[in-house]
Formats: structure tokens, sequence, C-alpha cells
């Protein structure tokens, strides 16, 4: 006899601004988790929705209560609550959790409407993307892990620019504009969520070049909570201690302005953190693997993992630094905790009959 809890979902949390980098992860992580993850066969061509065997990624926005019309009319912006219904988010995320299929609404990015819903079924991974994954407290409580891509302004303009500016044709002014109008809530609703993320992904410019504002060399910290379950924080040569590695020389090719890593103990908004940051870029990715073997608790299931995923999605943004390399890292951390997950709820019902 089954029941719908022998086949747990476990919920993971993604929140960052739009164009910050959440497709990008999403696809490193379905990746690590052995496939690609495609948007639903035959359904609607504009779901944001993406599904692999394992995993189902679905996109917040598709809570968006106001259409874009509505936002307009009510002089709010899709990042405010009251464009976002956070009663069905959690209704709907806790039924997927028990392994009950729902009929989830369709934010159509094209149109700025709502669309019929679409039927998910409960994955083995259901990752939950987007603006407010842990805003509302009863939402943040189903998710098993949380990670939030925290972009300094400095980069996102860069990335926004190459963006928009290049690939769309938008003008300098209007992209400044934009940044500008989205900030007071991005501030008040968006960033204060990375509190209660699990790990963190800090992408920041470079310490390398002294006022470097070109924002192409990024310093990136990935911050990691102590004492979650299942959750064990990379360390870089001693658990606990502190520790500035400039690894360029003879095993690692560095051209300017090189590559300096650091890792050490922390506390981020009063919580006990461990902190590995990489700054600069590599020259050659496959002389990743001289920087992997130098880590641990990385969660792989055989030397070299980290670097086989990198050259694997070398033409993925952020490749060649802590970006790409720190998305890996905690995709190969979420595999291992949902294993650990997995393993615990299948023992509990033989422990039971012992007890
Ligand atoms: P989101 O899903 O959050 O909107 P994407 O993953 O689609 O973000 O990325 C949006 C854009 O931001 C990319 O097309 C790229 O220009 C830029 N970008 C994202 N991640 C990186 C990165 N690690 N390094 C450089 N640029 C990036
Ligand atoms: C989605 C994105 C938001 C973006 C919005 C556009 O909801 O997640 O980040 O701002 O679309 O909204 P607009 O009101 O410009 O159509």
């Amino acid at each position: 006899c089954t029941s719908a809890g022998d086949s747990k979902t476990v919920v993971i949390g993604l929140a960052a601004d739009s164009g910050c980098g959440k497709s990008t992860f999403m696809r490193r992580l379905t990746s690590v988790f052995g496939g690609a993850a495609e948007p639903p066969k035959g359904g609607n061509p504009d779901s944001n929705t993406l599904i692999s065997d394992t995993t189902t990624v679905i996109c917040l926005d598709d809570y968006h209560s106001l259409d874009r019309t509505g936002r307009k009319q009510k002089g709010v912006t899709a990042l405010d609550p009251r464009a976002n219904d956070f009663d069905l988010m959690y209704e709907q995320v806790k039924a997927l959790k028990d392994g009950i299929p729902v009929d989830k609404p369709i934010y159509n990015h094209v149109s700025g409407l709502l669309d019929p819903p679409e039927l998910i079924k409960p994955p083995k991974i259901l990752v939950i993307e987007g603006l407010h994954p842990m805003f509302d407290s009863r939402v943040r409580d189903l998710l098993d892990f949380s990670i939030y891509l925290d972009i300094s302004n400095e980069v996102k303009f860069a990335w926004k620019i190459q963006r928009d500016m290049a690939e769309r044709g938008h003008s300098l002014e209007s992209i400044k504009a934009s940044i500008e109008a989205r900030k007071p809530d991005f501030d008040a609703y968006i960033d204060p969520q990375k509190q209660y993320a699990d790990a963190v992904i800090e992408v920041l410019p470079t310490q390398l070049i002294p006022d470097d504002n070109e924002g192409k060399i990024l310093r990136v910290r990935l911050i990691m909570k102590e004492g979650v379950e299942f959750f064990n924080p990379v360390y870089l040569f001693d658990e606990g201690s502190t520790i500035s590695w400039i690894p360029c020389g003879r095993k690692l090719t560095c051209s300017y302005p090189g590559i300096k890593f650091f890792y050490g103990p922390d506390t981020y908004f009063g919580h006990e953190v461990s902190v590995l940051e990489m700054d600069g870029q590599f020259d050659r990715l496959d002389e990743l693997i001289y920087v992997e073997s130098h880590l641990s608790n990385i969660s792989t299931k055989f030397y070299g993992e980290v670097t086989q995923q990198m050259l694997k999605h070398a033409d993925f943004p952020g490749s060649s630094n802590g970006t790409g390399l720190f998305q890996t890292i905690v995709g190969l951390k979420i595999r291992d905790l949902y294993e650990q997950l997995i393993s615990t709820t299948a023992k509990t019902p033989v422990e039971a009959t012992k007890a």
C-alpha cells in the first residue's frame, strides 16, 4: 500500500530579481540531476514550467494575481506582494509536497495576461523560482532548502546593459530608469528574503582591479548557513580556519588580474555561516580540477565531477568565474540533500516497525 507521503516531494526555493541568472542556475541544477528540463510537451507554448525526469521547476510569476493591465491600473509592480496570490502559492506548493497534483495558473510573459491553468504532477524535486519564494512564512516553511542569488547593483547594471542594450536595442537611459523604478520595491520585498536563505550566492565587482566598474571580472561569495539539516558547508583546506589562497602559478594559468580565493567563518543576519569566495576568472576551464581537488564537502560522486559539469556547460554565462562554479557546487549539494532526505523518509517505516 502506498500513500502520497511515501513519495515525498523535496521543495527547493530559488529567489532573485529577474535577469539575475535564475534560468542559468536551473540549467546547471537539472544537469546535475541527470537531464535537461524541458517545457511541458503538448501544453501552452507560453508555459513557464520546466520538467525533467526528476525535477519540475515552476516560475512564481504564475502566481501573479494582477495581470499587466491590472498592475498598471493599480500602480503596483510585479514585485509588490499585492500583485501576487500567496494563498494560492501556499496551497499549491503544499499540495505538491503532499503528493497531490494541482492546476497551476500560467502568467503569459508575452501577452501579460493570465492563461488557463496547466496540470502539475508532484515531482521528486520541486523548484520554485522567482521573486518571492521566501516572502510568505507559510511557503517558506515548506522549503527543504533555499537559495538567494544576490547580484550587486553594479553587476546587475552591467548584465542588463549587455542584454537590453546589446540584444534588445534599449537605450542606456531607459535601462537606468527601469532599474531605478524597480529599486524601492526590490529593497522592500525581494532583498530581505536573503536573511532566510540556506545558501546565498553574492556577486560583486572584483577587488583585484582598483576602481573597476566594467563588471566583467567578478568577486563571488558563497555564503552557507551552519546547522542546516543535510547540508554541510563546503570548505577550503581546513574546516573553520580562515584562509586566503592565490592558486596561480605552476598548476593554474592566470592572466591579469589573476584569481584569489578566500574561505572562513562569518555571521550573516545573526546566523553563523561559512563563506567561500572566488575573485577573478579561469583562463583554462580544464585546470579547474586543481581548485576542485583542494575543496572539501563538495558532494561529488567521483573525483572531478565539478570540473566535468563546468566543462559540459562551458557556453553558459558565468562558466569562467565563481558564479558558474558556485552554482554547480550548490547543485551538487542539493542532490546530496535530496538523497539524504529520501533515505531518511524511506527508513522511517522500518524504524517504526522496530519500535
Ligand atoms: P533570469 O532567469 O533570472 O531572468 P537568466 O539566467 O536568463 O536570468 O540570465 C539573464 C541574463 O543575465 C543572461 O542572458 C546574461 O546576459 C546575464 N547573466 C546571467 N548570469 C550570468 C553570469 N553568471 N555571468 C554573466 N552574465 C550573466
Ligand atoms: C515578471 C517579472 C518581473 C517583471 C514583470 C514585467 O513578472 O518577474 O520581474 O517586472 O514580469 O512586468 P510588466 O508590468 O512590465 O509587464
